[in-house]
């Protein structure tokens, strides 16, 4: 069936299928303190095998059969995504799918050396997460000795090789980068790129996180239009994650992520899907359906269609507007491993 016919495919609270999220490494060359804490993700940590990871042709499989189930977006995460090799490769071959919209979400410090093969290969949208501009606060977040100016050198690439306007993603952390927020967004301000701020969130078991952690979304607003004046804008799209302000002058925009004070769980059309092949219906879950094994089995798409429309179909999560003790304790997924 072309995927433009394709009928939606929708769950128990009657959300379609629309985003596929797809992990290709949980490999990273940053330790964010919040994502990867060095002390749980050193030498010792066991990272997946090459023959674990879905093959550039399993994924497209997968990709392909989602299409028809009515997904229209397709967003490479990792890990870092840039580390898998030849992900031009891949890229390509998703773009070839109809009806599919392909980005990339990165922490751009190789950015700079792929963007043109990436926008080459069909690449339509790129974001690049960045948490301050300060040097010393990224490398104490990153706690990988990076410096912010490589990152923005890669986008300053994308942005040369068509992939303009660029997303960027800021976590805030209360009392680590929270004072360098408004500088972000002053840098930011008229390039026509979009600085989205983002609650830090109790995802995975690693991060150690706390409530007393959380600058809210209306905080960060606050803080950012007492200097630079935002007014707030119409959502772009039903469903969409971040809410959108203007700067009140006219020059540009930038969204605020508000996962903890206010979840947007009821317009939630995402899957995941991580490097193994396991598909996760929340960010959240505490366990996944393991696809691999059905690919590998030699099953027809008939097969795996079935597969992946029945898991759909019976999904309940809204974890983020539960936030509820019922999970708490249980192995939850890392964020490394299913990409954000
Ligand atoms: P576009 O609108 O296509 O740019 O995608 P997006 O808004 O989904 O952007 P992106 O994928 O970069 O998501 C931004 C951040 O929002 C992620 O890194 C997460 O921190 C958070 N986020 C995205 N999807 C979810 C979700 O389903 N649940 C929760 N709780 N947070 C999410
Ligand atoms: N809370 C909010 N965002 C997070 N990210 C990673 N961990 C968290 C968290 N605990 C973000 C990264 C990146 C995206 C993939 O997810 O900064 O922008
Ligand atoms: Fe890597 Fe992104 Fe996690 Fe940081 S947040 S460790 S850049 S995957
Ligand atoms: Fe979707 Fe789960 Fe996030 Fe809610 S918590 S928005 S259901 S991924």
């Amino acid at each position: 069936m072309p995927a433009t016919n394709s009928i939606a495919t929708l769950d128990r609270l009657e959300r379609p299928l629309r985003d596929l999220r797809i992990s290709v490494t949980d490999r990273c060359n940053f330790r964010c303190r919040y994502c990867m804490p060095r002390e749980l993700f050193g030498e010792q940590h066991a990272f997946l095998r090459r023959d674990e990871l879905l093959s550039f042709e399993e994924i497209t499989r997968v990709a392909r059969i989602a299409a028809d189930l009515g997904v229209r977006k397709v967003r490479l995460t990792g890990g870092e995504p840039l580390l898998r090799n030849g992900l031009p490769t891949l890229v390509g071959m998703l773009a070839g799918i109809p009806g599919i919209d392909v980005a990339l979400t990165t922490n751009g410090s190789t950015l700079a050396q792929h963007a043109q093969a990436l926008a080459d290969a069909g690449l339509r949208r790129v974001t690049v997460s960045l948490d301050s501009l300060d040097e010393d606060v990224f490398r104490q977040m990153n706690d990988a000795d990076f410096p912010a100016a490589k990152v923005l050198d890669g986008i300053a690439a994308a942005a040369a090789a068509g992939l303009a306007p660029i997303k960027i993603n800021t976590v805030v952390r209360r009392g680590i980068n929270d004072h360098t927020v408004v500088d972000l967004a002053r840098h930011f301000r008229a390039t026509g790129h979009v600085v989205r701020f983002i609650e830090f969130m109790d995802v995975g078991t690693t991060n150690g996180w706390r409530l007393d952690d959380v600058l809210s979304g209306w905080d960060i607003v606050r803080m950012i239009s007492s200097e630079l004046p935002l007014e707030p804008a119409e959502p772009n799209y039903h469903g969409e994650v971040a809410r959108r302000w203007r700067y009140a002058d006219g020059s540009g925009e930038i969204g605020i992520i508000t996962s903890v004070t206010e979840p947007f769980c009821g317009d939630c059309t995402r899957a995941r899907l991580s490097a193994d092949g396991a598909l996760y219906t929340c960010l959240f879950a505490t366990q996944g359906h393991d696809i691999r094994a059905l690919v590998r089995s030699g099953a027809g798409d008939d097969v795996i269609a079935a597969a992946l429309a029945g898991i759909w179909s019976r999904r309940t999560d809204r974890y983020s507007e539960l936030r509820s003790s019922e999970t708490r304790g249980m192995p939850r997924i890392e964020m490394s491993y299913i990409g954000g």
